[in-house]
């Protein structure tokens, strides 16, 4: 297996930030790395092209693409002769919150769906919750507004930061139940070809049943507590594009080089 981390054309020799200090320890743990230009996505001239030996399976560690950077992404995998872990199916499966939802429905909150550039204020006026957490189907909004709304209205405006501030949205609008989560409480799970890995000792009921319902090479599982000690899945991710939260790198690159 070879890793490839994202790096920036004039700067070859060193991934981008914060990934230098993983690439070096998947390196000394014996696990071949290569850098790659990440912003040229057509993936033509700029230097430097990732080494890929032929046969070889390819896992990549780095920024989010969206689903049609990803496709591309292992296009380029492919013709270069590598094999990627994660298809471009497996990939959407745990980075969209559409796919992965109806699996795990009743284990995360209630969620309902909206396309781009639908009519939002009244799709959500019709669903009548006192509050709305609102993210595309990738990432909630970080601007000081945050993503819960309390009207309707808030709702819709907080889809137009998130399309303001990040250019568009990816795949659609998600509108979730509020839940009372206890701060702190969240932790990341990974779970690589079925086997699931806690950043501590445990590994909680939750997440052995997504396990179950989720096949995908390598994704993560962030698990909080509601205010009644309930664990609730609050979102997964591919495990190439999640970071590593609490997790120690020692912790996190033992982990990976056993795939
Ligand atoms: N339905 C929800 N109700 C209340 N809080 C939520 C809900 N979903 C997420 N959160 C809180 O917001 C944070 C960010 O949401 P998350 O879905 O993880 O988006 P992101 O992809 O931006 O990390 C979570 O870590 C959690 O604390
Ligand atoms: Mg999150």
């Amino acid at each position: 297996m070879r890793i490839l981390y994202p790096c920036n054309p004039l700067e070859p020799k060193e991934p981008d930030q914060p990934f230098t200090d993983e690439f070096v320890a998947v390196q000394k743990l014996g696990i071949p790395a290569s850098l790659f230009a990440y912003d040229d996505l057509s993936f033509g001239d700029f230097k430097p092209r990732p080494h890929i030996q032929s046969g070889e399976t390819v896992l990549y560690r780095g920024w989010m693409f969206n689903i049609i950077a990803y496709q591309e992404f292992t296009d380029f995998i492919r013709k270069k002769g590598g094999i990627p872990v994660t298809s471009p199916a497996d990939y959407t499966l745990c980075h969209h919150l559409n796919q992965w939802y109806s699996a795990c429905a009743e284990l995360t909150p209630e969620t309902v769906f909206l396309e781009k550039g639908s009519n939002y204020l009244e799709q959500i006026s019709n669903l009548n919750w006192d509050a709305y957490f609102i993210k595309d189907f990738v990432k909630s909004n970080t601007d000081a507004q945050g993503s819960i709304a309390n009207t309707p209205e808030q709702a819709v405006k907080i889809i137009n930061l998130i399309e303001q501030y990040r250019g568009e949205l990816e795949g659609g609008v998600a509108v979730r139940r509020v839940e009372q989560f206890q701060p702190q409480s969240e932790l990341r799970y990974f779970v690589i070809n079925g086997n699931a890995y806690s950043p501590n000792a445990e590994i909680p009921t939750i997440v052995k049943t997504v396990t179950q319902r989720i096949e995908a090479p390598f994704y993560s599982i962030d698990i909080a507590k509601t205010t009644e000690g309930i664990e609730r899945i609050v979102e997964l991710g591919d495990g190439q594009v999640s970071e590593r939260k609490t997790w120690s790198l020692d912790r996190f690159v033992s982990m990976l080089v056993q795939q």
